[in-house]
């Protein structure tokens, strides 16, 4: 059985992240035959600039970070809301894999998004900022891969509604098939 590779950035660095455990769990949980890769070190990417981004000057932690997104099969956003969209250094991922222009990491790859805050509206405004952007970096969103969960009132980390949930839109993001966007 060949195995989907799903490429995970999560939005949150605090070492306590809810976000990054629920990453975590759901890595832990994957179904036979799926593997997520929680990508680290984003907050080692440095800000995009245009005149760094060359063969000569590119840092090697961009390089790697753009082969090892261009090597999975999907891509999974796990993260929180600041200031009321997705917070900077997600973002910056997300720039990073945006160029080269038309021929990024993100082109084509099917990405979903899903997190948590202890708001009434678990991050809603991040996770479509960050299909937004996506979607304009060249991915293809997957419809009802987006989870934003209140952890008001709620144990994300153990709720089997939550983790119900989260695990569904996981098994869309890898069931999905490129042929359904034309259809
Ligand atoms: C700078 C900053 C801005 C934030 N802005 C929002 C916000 O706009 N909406 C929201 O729901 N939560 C906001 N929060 C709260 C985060 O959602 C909360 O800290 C969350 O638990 C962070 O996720 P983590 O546990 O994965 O780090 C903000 C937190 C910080 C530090």
């Amino acid at each position: 059985m060949s195995q989907t590779r799903v490429a995970v950035l999560v939005g949150s660095l605090r070492a306590d992240s809810v976000n990054r455990r629920l990453a975590e769990l759901l890595r832990d949980q994957a179904p036979e035959g799926v593997t997520l890769d929680l990508v680290d070190g984003l907050e080692r990417l440095p800000f995009y600039n245009e005149d760094i981004d060359n063969e000569a000057d590119a840092p090697e932690t961009a390089t790697a970070f753009r082969a090892r997104v261009a090597g999975a099969d999907r891509v999974l956003a796990v993260t929180p809301e600041y200031n009321g969209t997705m917070p900077a250094v997600l973002n910056n991922a997300i720039d990073w894999l945006s160029r080269p222009y038309g021929q990024g990491a993100l082109t084509g790859k099917p990405f979903g998004v899903v997190g948590t805050t202890p708001t009434p509206y678990g991050g809603k405004w991040s996770h479509a900022d960050a299909l937004r952007s996506a979607t304009i970096a060249g991915a293809v969103v997957v419809e009802d891969v987006t989870v934003s969960q209140s952890s008001i009132d709620v144990d994300v980390l153990s709720d089997p509604e939550v983790l119900g949930k989260l695990h569904s839109a996981v098994a869309r993001l890898v069931d999905f098939k490129q042929e359904t966007v034309a259809a």
